[in-house]
């Protein structure tokens, strides 16, 4: 079994099912708000322990109630929380979610403590995957110090110390985040996986394209998690030595899993769930 260690955020999502999503002034009304454990960095730890990987999370929350509601299901899927730390002032990460009925959603985040995390012990593991919703100098560190794979989600888009893109063995971009980054994106030596949602996604290296894959046909009604599953999907299945076409195709069929349930982490596979839908 391996061990992926992921170091990013806890957040606890508000999540309003909306008839549409507003646009920029509007007011849309009529929406059902339901809360879920969530934060790109415990969605894919869950997700890589869901999909059989032993997982560390690295992550900092506040001393708050919303702390233990955020890492409820962290915990029942014995997620390794031991390097988590409990901010003394910032509360916990928040997002305010908008779900639309074919699944699209708005995501704003108040980071709270995540803004606030630091490393100091890094544990060994086979793999390592951060994300973009905690400090770039935290991710920018670790990723010097950490020895095994290493994959960076460049999500949400932010300016990232070039350091991080040579490092890393995989970058995971959506279409909106490869446009965002643009050509910078070729300082990568790695992999780079872009998604674009309902049609697949695709891998490439040194710019020459390795594979394409389309997910499984699904009834999306929830996409929050879709990429973060993706993410973490493609880490486990490369670091079990999948061929980069296998590895692409259970990660786009677990990422169309996810959008079948509401709520970030409730949505999560199991790898039970993505042999079936391959
Ligand atoms: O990627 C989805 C996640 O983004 C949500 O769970 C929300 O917390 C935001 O971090």
């Amino acid at each position: 079994m391996s061990h992926i260690l992921v170091v990013g955020s806890v957040n606890l999502d508000f999540s309003a099912s909306v008839s549409r999503l507003p646009a920029a002034g509007e007011t849309v009304t009529g929406a059902t708000l339901e809360r879920f454990p969530g934060g790109k960095g415990a969605n894919q730890a869950l997700a890589a322990r869901r999909l059989g990987a032993d997982v560390t999370l690295i992550a900092s929350v506040g001393d708050d109630a919303t702390a233990g509601e955020a890492l409820a299901l962290l915990r029942e899927g014995q997620v390794d929380l031991a390097h988590c730390v409990v901010h003394p002032a910032a509360p916990t990460g928040v997002a305010l979610i908008s779900v639309a009925p074919s699944g699209e959603n708005h995501i704003v985040v108040a980071p709270g403590a995540n803004a606030a995390l630091t490393v100091d012990e890094l544990p060994d593991a086979d793999a390592l995957i951060c994300q973009l919703e905690v400090p770039g100098d935290t991710v920018a560190d670790i990723a010097g110090r950490f020895e095994g794979f290493f994959c960076a989600n460049l999500a949400p888009a932010t300016e990232i110390d070039v350091a991080v893109l040579t490092r890393a063995d995989l970058i995971v971009v959506n279409e909106t985040e490869a446009a965002w980054y643009g050509d910078s994106l070729r300082a990568c030596g790695g992999l780079i996986a872009t998604t674009h949602g309902a049609a697949g996604a695709e891998l490439r290296k040194d710019g020459e394209l390795l594979a394409t894959a389309r997910p499984p046909a699904v009834d999306a009604i929830d996409s929050t998690g879709a990429g973060d599953t993706f993410t973490a999907a493609l880490t486990v299945a490369l670091v079990e030595g999948m061929s980069p076409r296998g590895a692409l195709e259970f990660a786009c069929a677990a990422g169309a899993k996810a959008t079948t349930i509401r709520g970030a982490q409730p949505s999560l596979p199991t790898r039970k769930d993505v042999e079936a839908l391959l």
